[in-house]
């Protein structure tokens, strides 16, 4: 049976980012007989503009009968003023906790042709390959009470909680080791333990995960330091896990690192391993209709689904080889081009389709 792809292309250059992965998979089908199917659906202002709201239940149950998930990115200026509950980000949250996605992973690593890319020096990121573990349906992000409050003497006091059940942590701190194991062994749990109850928690919790996994090496930072060290050396990581709003801070931090946060693809996964795929970067929507954006972290995110989801190793390779030999071409898109002229989005969506081709 094939399995289904729901697709949410979602608002700003989710549009154009997501209809070249959408090209990728398209010959991936004709091409190579890879046997999926695909839907859309609404998510995201583009969604609250006709229901009404950022995440219709016609969405999630798609998603929930879906074998795997492919999302753009939501958000722009038009709909910044509506009310928090309804803002398109709101839809992407209520997707990650209405498939329990809780394990993001956010792989950084540069590709050698973009070394100058970067605005590190070339020695410090060349090689790089980090993983960024990050919780993804808790923390502060979900954590009850939350809102804006008036005060006796009339001042409004806004108000978030960061909590964590030590459930919550001994999950994502497996999905970290697990990863470990079949990378370098190196594990980083990054904590603020020294201010947050709520974190010397996980950082205990960590420790006591961590005796299941002799062979990795686990150790702690706080997260201050963490973003220093991702600057100074971050070659000294292999996989960091984190909380979901110290994951989100670090792994923008991380992209850069690799020249542009329009590489970086990303997976959120349950349990089960089923997941939704997206680019770690956002709508953009001072680019969006341009045809200028990057679509590469949405087309590698594919390339995550078929390894991590639909068992389609074969498949992810090759995209990921059309990916490396396009910038070898010197194809850029110009988030990423230091000099001469840069391709649109879709001329990059069709060199990756003609590199697969070629190699086939
Ligand atoms: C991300 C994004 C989202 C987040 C926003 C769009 C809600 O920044 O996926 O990193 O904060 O998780
Ligand atoms: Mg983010």
């Amino acid at each position: 049976m094939s399995k289904k792809i729901l697709i949410l292309p979602g608002d700003g250059i989710g549009h154009e980012i997501v209809a070249e992965t959408v090209k990728v998979l398209q010959c991936l089908r004709s091409e190579f007989a890879l046997n999926v199917e695909t839907e859309q659906a609404l998510v995201g202002g583009a969604a609250y503009d006709v229901h009404a709201t950022p995440l219709p239940d016609e969405t999630l149950d798609l998603a929930k009968h879906a074998d795997a998930v492919l999302l753009g990115a939501v958000g722009g200026y038009q709909w910044e003023s509506l009310d928090i509950a309804v803002r398109p980000e709101k839809g992407l949250l209520g997707l990650r906790a209405g498939l329990d996605l809780f394990a993001n992973l956010r792989p950084a690593i540069l590709y050698p042709q973009l070394a100058d890319a970067s605005t590190l020096k070339p020695e410090v990121v060349s090689g790089l390959d980090i993983m960024i573990v990050r919780e993804l349906t808790g923390g502060i992000y979900f954590g009850q009470p939350r809102g804006v409050r008036e005060l006796e003497n009339g001042e409004r006091e806004g108000f978030n909680t960061l909590v964590y059940k030590e459930s919550e942590v001994d999950r994502i701190v497996r999905v970290a080791m697990d990863i470990a194991m079949k990378r370098d062994k190196r594990l980083c749990s990054v904590d603020k333990a020294n201010v947050l109850e709520c974190t010397e928690l996980w950082r205990e919790v960590a420790n006591r995960v961590g005796e299941s996994w002799p062979d990795v090496e686990l150790s702690h930072m706080y997260v201050d330091n963490a973003a220093m060290q991702l600057v100074r050396e971050p070659k000294q990581f292999d996989v960091m896990v984190t909380t979901n709003m110290f994951g989100d801070i670090l792994s923008d931090c991380a992209a850069m690192l690799t020249g542009s946060i329009g590489m970086l693809p990303s997976a959120s996964l349950d349990e089960q391993g089923k997941g939704m795929y997206e680019p770690i970067h956002g709508s953009a929507p001072d680019i969006a209709g341009k045809n200028q954006a990057n679509p590469l972290a949405t087309i590698l995110s594919l390339a995550m689904m078929l390894r991590y989801t639909l068992e389609e190793a074969e498949m992810a390779q090759r995209i990921e080889d059309a990916v490396n030999h396009v910038l070898d071409q010197g194809f850029r898109t110009q988030d990423i081009c230091s000099s001469g002229k840069a391709v649109s989005t879709s001329e990059m969506g069709d060199a990756v389709c003609a590199a697969m081709l070629e190699s086939s």
